[in-house]
């Protein structure tokens, strides 16, 4: 199906799971997907992606797309979210923050599978939105939430020039127990 999405991908994280996806078949959850630029970008048959939103009309937009599944979910109430647990090889999270229950995604995880995480982080106010601070990521944040109990592959933290100017973090955790 011919995606009707313009938005690009974010590059870091399609070439990174480029390079860990080889032949093996994958499911990949991408989490608060929106319009679907990431799910839209990485579904193959080797990649079979569940893509979650709580926005309906965003979803419908890709909901008949092949090796995608779409949710549509409100994940920031005390319902469970309709994820199965250590099920996922890859989640991915770009550009949503939900502190709360940040720690939960990790649960969706693999024993080995990764958390791509990128989002705006502070100092992003300068230059634009978001800028609520419940939006915006301390330096360090999610390294240090995430190291107790496993692996940071890949951390940063700084400027991002892409269309505009943001202040962005990107962290790459690998779950360990
Ligand atoms: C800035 S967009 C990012 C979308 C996508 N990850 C991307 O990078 O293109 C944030 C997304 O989070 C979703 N969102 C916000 N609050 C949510 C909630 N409580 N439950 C589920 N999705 C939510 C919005 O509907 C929106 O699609």
């Amino acid at each position: 199906m011919k995606s009707k999405v313009n938005e690009q991908p974010t590059n870091w994280i399609i070439e990174q799971i480029k390079l860990k996806s080889l032949r093996k078949k994958i499911q990949i959850l991408d989490f608060a997907s929106g319009n679907g630029r990431n799910s839209i970008h990485l579904a193959t048959k080797n990649r079979i992606i569940t893509a979650i939103d709580k926005d309906s009309q965003k979803l419908n937009n890709y909901k008949n797309f092949n090796y995608i599944n779409t949710i549509c979910f409100d994940l920031e109430t005390n319902k469970k979210w309709p994820l199965k647990d250590e099920y996922y090889d890859i989640v991915i999270v770009v550009n949503y923050l939900y502190r709360p229950k940040i720690r939960e995604l990790l649960k969706l995880l693999k024993n080995g599978g990764y958390l791509f995480y990128e989002t705006f982080s502070v100092g992003n106010e300068r230059y634009g939105s978001p800028k609520n601070p419940n939006y915006l990521l301390k330096n360090r944040e999610l390294t240090n939430l995430f190291s107790k109990e496993n692996e940071i592959l890949s951390y940063f933290n700084g400027k991002v020039i892409e269309e505009k100017i943001s202040i962005k973090q990107r962290c790459i955790i690998k779950k360990t127990s």
